[in-house]
């Protein structure tokens, strides 16, 4: 790129710089959860290098940091460029975060050759794809995409906060939520670069890949409720002790998942036994089910098929189960045009086009009810991720961002550098796109990670 700017090259560094206290909640590790101070940190940082990078800048209702660079006509159509900020507990550096700097390195390559484009380009850092705050996941984008149901504000923490007490501690805005939607006559399309979290690429010995739609997935909370007792004094024929029940719904959801197909998982992540004390016959066991497939479809039949389990095996034992839905999301499709361009951009960079669906969930999937997507992977080492050892390689960032660049110049050719003012249609959605992705449901009162 001009004046010695090499795009991407500090994306990497950018993102091990938000790894560390004040953006960390905690030192030694990388903890940044939705609305903390360390959110906040976070924020502050972006906010300086949107702003270096030539961006407007502000927040909007949901705590989302929305940079804007303008396009040729003032109030053009926006591009947007975006993923997340928050983090899973001691998690890695570039799951998230990465895709929102190589968006900056976008704009301030624009910006130093004095390019204006035919369309806006925003870059969103979004809070809470994560969930790891909440129960439920992905508030921000939602606010986005229109899509956020009003009970996502009840739902609370551990210590009993709720969203829309966080929010406006924050400085956001939970009554004016509605106000942070954006309307799809404003925004042309989203693009959003990622790590893969997975061992593909890089098993292939490649460094870019093209996504081409998001798996379905479902969360659900369960209670095995039991009856608390002493641990020395009550005979082990005279319990309801719910720990073996959970124990053995643990296992019947990895029976189920192992036997399926289409890409079925699920995950049991978090377990807790209350009160929790070594000399105390929990009274309930609370635990959280992760489930997703390719399809909806595949996805609901095996969270039928283990909360039948579940009620069968509280019920053998003589305990109780609640089971309560805390979100859904439909499997997404990536725009089939934006992909093409993805893929030739990549092309133009002399990389082969490895087109591969995403297992993890993204901020993309939800911004799909609002317009068109793409996703862009980039290769991590030994596939690992939601774990301190991810790790990406500034090459790689730097091929990404060229990829990206490239995506950006082809969109413009194919809007043949027509000013995308609101009222134009942007690219055509694919039919293949849910309307309105599945909205999370019963999460009214329920407390969180
Ligand atoms: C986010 O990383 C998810 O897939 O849950
Ligand atoms: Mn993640
Ligand atoms: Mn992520």
């Amino acid at each position: 790129m001009t004046d010695g700017f090499d795009i991407g090259t500090r994306a990497k560094a950018r993102c091990d710089v938000l790894g560390l206290p004040p953006c960390s909640e905690i030192d030694g590790q990388l903890t940044r959860r939705f609305l903390t101070p360390a959110h906040a940190a976070a924020l502050s940082v972006l906010e300086g290098w949107m702003t270096e990078a030539g961006m407007s800048v502000r927040r909007d209702a949901a705590a989302n940091l929305i940079g804007r660079y303008e396009g040729e006509a003032p109030g053009a159509k926006a591009l947007i460029i975006g993923s997340h900020i928050d983090s899973v507990r001691n998690g890695g550096r570039y799951d998230g975060p990465l895709g929102i700097m190589l968006g900056i390195d976008l704009v301030e390559a624009l910006h130093r050759a004095g390019r204006r484009l035919p369309f806006a380009v925003e870059v969103v850092a979004f809070g809470d794809e994560e969930g790891s705050r909440f129960p439920a996941s992905m508030s921000c984008s939602r606010a986005i995409a229109g899509t956020l149901d009003a009970s996502a504000l009840e739902m609370r923490d551990a210590d009993g906060v709720s969203v829309a007490q966080a929010l406006a501690a924050f400085g956001g805005d939970p009554v004016g939520i509605a106000g942070a939607a954006r309307s799809p006559k404003d925004v042309l399309a989203f693009l959003e670069a990622h790590i893969e979290q997975g061992p593909v690429l890089e098993a292939e010995g490649l460094a870019l890949g093209v996504v081409t739609a998001i798996a379905a997935q479902k969360r659900i909370m369960v209670k095995i409720i039991g009856t608390a007792g002493h641990a020395g004094t009550t005979p082990m024929g005279l319990r309801k002790d719910p720990g073996p029940a959970a124990a053995e719904c643990v296992l019947a959801l990895e029976r189920i998942c192992r036997a399926g197909t289409g890409g079925l998982v699920g995950t049991v992540g978090r377990i807790t036994a209350l009160p929790g004390a070594f000399n105390v016959i929990p009274g309930a066991v609370e635990f959280s089910m992760d489930i997703r497939a390719e399809t909806s479809a595949t996805r609901d039949a095996a969270v039928d098929a283990i909360c039948v389990e579940i009620h069968a095996i509280a019920a053998a034992r003589d305990l109780t189960a609640e089971i309560r839905m805390a979100q859904a999301l439909a499997e997404s499709p990536c725009d089939p045009g934006l992909t093409d361009l993805l893929e030739q951009a990549l092309a133009d960079l002399g990389l082969p086009a490895r087109r591969l669906p995403s297992g993890a969930g993204h901020d993309a999937m939800v911004m799909a009810a609002l317009c068109p997507t793409a996703m862009l992977f980039i290769r991590c080492e030994g596939g690992i991720s939601h774990n301190p050892a991810e790790a990406v390689t500034e090459a790689d960032c730097a091929l990404a961002a060229r990829a990206m660049l490239g995506f950006v110049e082809k969109l413009s050719l194919s809007l043949s550098s027509r000013p995308q003012r609101s009222e134009e249609p942007g690219p055509q959605q694919s039919p293949a796109h849910p309307a309105v992705p599945d909205r999370p449901f019963g999460t009214s009162g329920m407390t969180g990670a």
